[in-house]
């Protein structure tokens, strides 16, 4: 059993000098908790099972203590079964089942789904795949949102819809579509071609000398003469000019993000009282996707996960497939609810998937800790899909909260039960006007998030094992680990070390002087920056500076950058702390930035290469700034470890106390509750002696849960 005490933690937020350090969460509408501490609620499709079943059900679903049920959202070709002609019947029949057993509701627009008729009749929606063959039926969302006939079509399924049911007291909110993005990941269709075309002229001012500046069009004479000659760049026909194809995928994200604005409006005109959200598929797999665009328009984002995507990163170890990857989840949270202040989670897994590439049973408790984990994070719900497990169709074999019989409800299912009926019996403890600990509000960290970083990278690697988002969990694994609450903040976001004492800047490459000088008068104002190799390497068009190399940003980190070094994976390279670090090893293989440092006594060198003919070259800095620092990590750890000594010593030498879990532990702070959730594969014993336990036991099992106030 590992032991690790957290005492000197709890003896911090004991003498708690309560801080009023959280952000109001919003000024759009939130979800409204239905009386609970987190409403939870579950799927259901009408339009899958026979009509004389759909009492039963929703009764059942609201005598397991459910809140709220979700329809519609793939339910086109119901809702509007020929064109103009709309069936109402059915989804006013449902919602007033839902009314009669006390569930609220989710309500969809179903333009993720097309219906048939539409698709025949009308087959410029239909979205190119990159192989020139249009998205066929039998598929989700394979309308182009650039064509203008298919926007019109949302618009006006969007504005039917609230119509008729934007005042129905019993909808509380909307969603709409489900997970945005596009079929296949992009498409290529001439009315994509066309708003990609748009989209460079506003860029470029209408200036194609401008475009040709920016694509650097004199490379293999790719110059153009006019905005006709130019197409989607499309890999899949041949090597591609990687600046055009960024703004391509900038392009896709506007479009993608037009369409929910648009639906949007609509909803928000049209209802009263109504919250207007849309559920945002895991971001790691839809890059091309970017939730900032629709803070405004939506109230919040929501996001939906499966933890038992085998796809995603875990913890090591031998229960690691029925666990998941709560990191992962964690930084949907956190993402989602960076773009307005709050959040939930609208799908999650109710037991086994369909789609992994194998598909394990949860541990026993899982899914009982999965709920726990985003309750412990701040959402304001949990949904999960979905309430019956389908005989037919695509999905066969994915669980839901009821097994195939429809009556008998899954091991999932009853561990729903068990936490709404936990929940409901720790409410009276929790107070939902606390404040954040001033343990907690001291290490408040912000992470810079810009959608350019993560596709130009992608795009143009430079090491074929260059993962930004190996470096970002690097850096958001250590914020967690310490006990921080992270917020993601897009690039027009202010920065101030008050509401931020630390933000963290991960493999940040596109950066122009505007966007240093910011970080620099946040450092200068006593902010505590931490920044990665790979910072500001690139101007806004994904240009190198005509600079010397790494020169963006010398004087904010003191440092001159001689050579980057890459190795062979299997000949990592070492690293050894020093100051603060000394006495730890790290290896590293993929990136390492040979600094060499100003000579001052303003600058700490904290770890330095111990191999090579650059042995003793400083390999991460620390760099006094104004009232601030800056910590400089020039070199990528294999495993985090170098990114999470370099934080935890930021936190450290500003008056912190990094808690030290163990990654893929967590403990999460809300409504004056700590939530501890364990991911490995081996029992975690935390020691807060003077808090009062509500739930779960000091020694937290894997796939376990406790709570304390
Ligand atoms: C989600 C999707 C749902 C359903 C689910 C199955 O990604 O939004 O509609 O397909 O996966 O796990």
């Amino acid at each position: 059993m590992r032991k690790i005490v957290l005492l000197f933690v709890f003896c911090v937020l004991c003498l708690v000098r309560l801080v009023s350090a959280q952000k109001p969460s919003t000024d759009g509408k939130t979800f409204p908790n239905l009386g609970k501490l987190m409403p939870i609620g579950a799927y259901y499709y009408p339009e899958h099972w026979e009509q004389n079943q759909w009492d039963r059900d929703l009764k059942k679903m609201a005598d397991m203590g459910f809140t709220f049920t979700h329809f519609a959202e793939f339910a086109w070709s119901r809702i509007e079964p020929t064109e103009g002609v709309y069936a109402w019947d059915w989804l006013d029949r449902s919602l007033e089942l839902a009314t009669r057993h006390g569930l609220k509701v989710v309500m969809c627009t179903p333009t993720a789904t097309p219906p048939a008729w539409m698709f025949r009749k009308y087959p410029q929606i239909q979205v190119l795949g990159a192989n020139g063959r249009p998205q066929e039926m039998g598929n989700r969302l394979h309308a182009s949102f650039s064509d203008p006939f298919f926007a019109e079509q949302c618009k006006r399924i969007a504005k039917a819809m609230v119509k008729r049911y934007g005042n129905n007291p019993t909808i509380i909110g909307w969603q709409i579509s489900n997970e945005p993005h596009y079929a296949g990941q992009y498409d290529y269709s001439p009315a994509a071609e066309a708003a990609f075309r748009k989209f460079i002229r506003t860029k470029y001012a209408d200036n194609i000398d401008t475009l040709n500046k920016a694509w650097g069009t004199a490379f293999w004479s790719q110059s153009y003469n006019n905005w006709e000659q130019i197409k989607i760049p499309n890999k899949q026909l041949g090597d591609v000019n990687h600046h055009a194809l960024l703004d391509f995928q900038l392009s896709t994200a506007a479009e993608i993000a037009n369409n929910l604005n648009l639906q949007a409006d609509i909803l928000k005109q049209g209802s009263i009282g109504q919250f207007v959200t849309t559920n945002y598929a895991y971001f790691k797999f839809l890059p091309e996707v970017n939730p900032f665009l629709t803070a405004r328009n939506l109230d919040f984002s929501s996001y939906t996960f499966y933890p038992l995507s085998t796809f995603l990163d875990s913890p090591k170890g031998a229960l690691a497939h029925r666990l998941g990857s709560g990191m992962e989840m964690s930084y949907a949270h956190d993402l989602a609810r960076s773009t307005n202040g709050t959040t939930g989670i609208m799908e999650l897994q109710p037991g086994q998937i369909n789609w992994g590439s194998y598909n394990s049973i949860p541990l026993p408790g899982a899914v009982r800790m999965w709920l726990y984990h985003n309750f412990g994070m701040g959402a304001s719900f949990a949904c999960t899909y979905r309430f019956r497990q389908p005989l037919f169709a695509g999905e066969q074999y994915h669980k839901g909260i009821m097994e195939t019989d429809g009556t008998t409800p899954s091991r999932g299912g009853l561990e729903y039960v068990q936490t709404i009926e936990e929940l409901d019996a720790i409410a009276k403890e929790a107070d939902p006007k606390a404040t954040l600990p001033a343990a907690i509000a001291g290490m408040k960290t912000a992470i810079l998030w810009k959608q350019e970083n993560i596709l130009d990278i992608a795009n143009q690697p430079h090491n074929s094992s260059f993962d930004w988002w190996r470096v970002m969990y690097n850096y958001y694994s250590a914020a967690k680990s310490a006990g921080a609450q992270v917020t993601f903040l897009p690039p027009n976001a202010a920065l101030s070390p008050k509401e931020y004492p630390f933000v963290i800047v991960p493999a940040y490459q596109m950066a122009d002087r505007a966007e240093v000088q910011k970080w620099k008068q946040y450092a200068e104002a006593g902010g505590h920056l931490i920044i990665s190799a790979r910072t500001a390497q690139k101007n806004k068009y994904g240009h190198l500076h005509q600079l010397l190399f790494g020169d963006m940003i010398a004087d904010l980190t003191g440092n001159h950058i001689q050579e980057i070094d890459q190795l062979p994976i299997a000949m990592p390279g070492k690293i050894v702390g020093k100051a603060g670090l000394a006495g730890k090893d790290f290896a590293w293989s993929v990136w390492g930035e040979i600094l060499n440092p100003a000579a001052t006594p303003k600058l700490t060198p904290l770890a330095s290469y111990a191999d090579d003919f650059y042995a003793g070259k400083p390999a991460a800095t620390r760099y006094l700034i104004g009232d601030g620092s800056v910590s400089y990590v020039a070199a990528i750890s294999t495993d985090g470890a170098l990114e999470r000594e370099v934080t935890y010593n930021a936190y450290r030498s500003a008056g912190q106390t990094p808690f030290n879990l163990p990654n893929y532990v967590f403990l999460e702070w809300t409504k004056g509750l700590f939530t501890c959730v364990n991911y490995t594969s081996e029992d975690y014993k935390i020691a807060l002696p003077m808090a009062k336990r509500l739930v779960g036991t000091d020694v937290v099992a894997p796939g376990g849960v406790s709570v304390w106030k």
